[in-house]
């Protein structure tokens, strides 16, 4: 049986962590967890019941379910405020704890977030802090949502300013603070593209002893 494998993906809004933590999973045959949904899961549910994102969130994070997750409308900018202001709370990230941890526990997985590396598996024997520059960062979110256009400069501020505000959020809040954890290695997403950042990536892995590919998967 090969050592339980879980792989933490932190940093910033739209710094290419999901690309990246998708890509890895495929890689490595394990399961993986977009741990901003939960947040984005929590937010969305205090819009629909009329209550501010600043309100008591714990009983909307306990009361979460699978399908609050597969919506289609939680990329929606009034959603990435509502996700960093519930995400601020001590009780949703309570009511979130056991369910990530319980997720990379049994078979190993890579999950990506803000605090995967700090505070969900701070045991974790890979931790990548992936980050970009804000430009690069607004310009990559605007085509994600607006495939196939071409953005104006002043929409790119606009968007530039919202990440900017959602980071200094999500690294100032007192409970599960953005911020890299000191075993993490960082990956600068800006000089890479996707298949770049991967290899990066795998290579940190084959470096802590683990191989790519599903035999990474525990024996039963
Ligand atoms: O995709 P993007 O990087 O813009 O955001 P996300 O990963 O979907 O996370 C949305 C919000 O949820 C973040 O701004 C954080 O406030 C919060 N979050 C968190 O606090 N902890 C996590 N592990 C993941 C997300």
């Amino acid at each position: 049986m090969t050592a339980r494998l879980v792989v933490a993906v932190d940093g910033p809004a739209a710094a290419g962590k999901g690309t990246l933590a998708r890509a890895l999973a495929e890689a490595l045959g394990l399961p993986y967890l977009d741990t901003g949904l939960l947040y984005r899961g929590v937010g969305r549910r205090m819009l629909d019941a009329g209550l501010s994102p600043e309100a008591d969130a714990g009983g909307e994070a306990r009361a979460l379910l699978p399908i609050d997750l597969a919506r289609s409308d939680l990329r929606t900018p009034e959603v990435d405020r509502a996700a960093s202001l519930v995400a601020a709370q001590p009780a949703v990230r309570a009511a979130l704890l056991a369910f990530q941890r319980g997720f990379g526990a049994a078979h190993g997985a890579v999950l990506d977030g803000r605090d995967i590396g700090t505070v969900i598996f701070p045991d974790a024997p890979v931790k990548l802090f992936v980050t970009a520059s804000v430009p690069a960062r607004a310009e990559r979110r605007w085509r994600q949502l607006n495939p196939g256009r071409n953005p104006d400069l002043g929409t790119l501020r606009v968007v530039a300013a919202e990440l900017e505000a959602r980071d200094r959020a999500d690294a100032a809040r007192a409970v599960a603070p953005l911020r890299a954890a000191a075993d993490a290695v960082e990956i600068d997403s800006d000089r890479l593209d996707a298949r770049g950042v991967l290899e990066t990536a795998l290579d940190i892995v084959k470096a802590r002893g683990f191989a790519p590919g599903p035999h990474q998967r525990p024996s039963l």
